[in-house]
C-alpha cells in the first residue's frame, strides 16, 4: 500500500505527475481541483457552491473538500492507496486528514513537494489545455495534444481552466502562499516530506520522484 501527498503551487506539476505515478504504482488520482470541476460540468449541488470560488482562484470551504476526500478514501480502489492531488491545502484540511487515516488505520507515507518558481508556473498555466472530460492535462508548448486541441485518449475538445485566466492565477498563488505553503512545516517533523526538484521535462521530473521514492521505499521514512 502506498498513500502519497503531492504538495506545490498552482502550476508545479501535480496533476501531470500524479496521473503518471498513478498509472506506475496502479493506485487512484484523487484530485480535489478535478472532482469539483467534474461537478460544476455535471450542475450538482456541490459544483454550485464550489464555482464561483474556484473560478476566482480562491479555496474551497475546508468543510467541503474534506467531506469530498473521506467519501473517495472510503471507495474499494483506495484500499491499495491512493495519491492525493490538491488536497490537504489547509492546516485544517490536514488535521482533518490524519483523523480519516487514523480512523481507518492508514498514515500517509510520502510527501512530495514539488518546488517550481514563480515565473515558471505563471507560463505554464498561460499555457496549459485539459481535458474536460478525463483531466489529462498538456501544454501547447512544452506538452502539445497529438492532434492540436483534442484529447490524446479521446478525442474530446479541449478547453482552457476558467482560473488559468492572470487574475485568477494571482490569486490562486497568492492562496497557495497564505494557507498551503506552511504545511511543508506540518509534515517535515514527521520525516515523511520529499521536495523534488519541479523544473525540467516531465519525465525528469517522473524520473527524480520515482527515483526518491525508490530510495526512501528500500529505507523507509526517517521517522516512522
Ligand atoms: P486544483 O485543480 O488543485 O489547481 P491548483 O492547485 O491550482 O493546481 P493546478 O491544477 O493548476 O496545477 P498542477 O500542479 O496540477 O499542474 P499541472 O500538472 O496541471 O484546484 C483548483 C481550485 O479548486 C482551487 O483554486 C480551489 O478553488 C479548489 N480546490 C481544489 N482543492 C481544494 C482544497 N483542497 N481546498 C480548497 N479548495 C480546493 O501542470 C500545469 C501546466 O504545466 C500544464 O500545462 C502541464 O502540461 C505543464 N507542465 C507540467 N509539468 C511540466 C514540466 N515538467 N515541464 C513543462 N511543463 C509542464
Ligand atoms: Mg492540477
Amino acid at each position: 500500500m502506498l498513500n502519497l501527498i503531492f504538495l506545490g503551487p498552482p502550476g508545479a506539476g501535480k496533476g501531470t505527475q500524479a496521473q503518471r505515478l498513478a498509472r506506475r504504482f496502479a493506485i487512484p488520482q484523487l484530485s480535489t481541483g478535478d472532482i469539483l470541476r467534474r461537478a460544476v460540468a455535471d450542475r450538482m449541488p456541490l459544483g454550485k457552491q464550489a464555482n464561483a470560488l474556484m473560478d476566482a482562484g480562491k479555496l474551497v470551504p475546508d468543510e467541503v473538500v474534506n467531506g469530498i476526500v473521506d467519501e473517495a478514501l472510503a471507495r474499494p480502489e483506495a484500499e491499495r492507496g491512493f495519491l492525493l492531488d490538491g488536497f490537504p491545502r489547509t492546516v485544517a484540511q490536514a488535521t482533518a486528514l490524519d483523523e480519516m487515516l487514523a480512523r481507518r488505520g492508514r498514515k500517509i507515507d510520502y510527501v512530495l513537494n514539488l518546488d517550481v518558481p514563480t515565473d515558471v508556473l505563471v507560463d505554464r498555466l498561460s499555457g496549459r489545455l485539459n481535458c474536460p472530460k478525463d483531466g489529462s492535462v498538456y501544454h501547447l508548448r512544452t506538452n502539445p495534444p497529438k492532434r492540436p486541441g483534442l484529447c490524446d485518449r479521446d478525442d474530446t475538445p479541449l478547453v482552457q481552466r476558467p482560473d488559468d485566466k492572470p487574475e485568477a492565477v494571482r490569486r490562486r498563488l497568492a492562496e497557495y502562499e497564505n494557507k498551503t505553503a506552511l504545511l511543508t512545516d506540518y509534515y517535515k517533523p514527521r520525516g515523511v516530506l520529499r521536495t523534488i526538484e519541479g523544473v525540467g521535462t516531465p519525465d525528469e521530473v517522473e524520473g527524480r520522484i520515482v527515483s526518491s521514492l525508490r530510495d526512501n521505499l528500500t529505507t523507509g521514512p526517517a521517522n516512522p
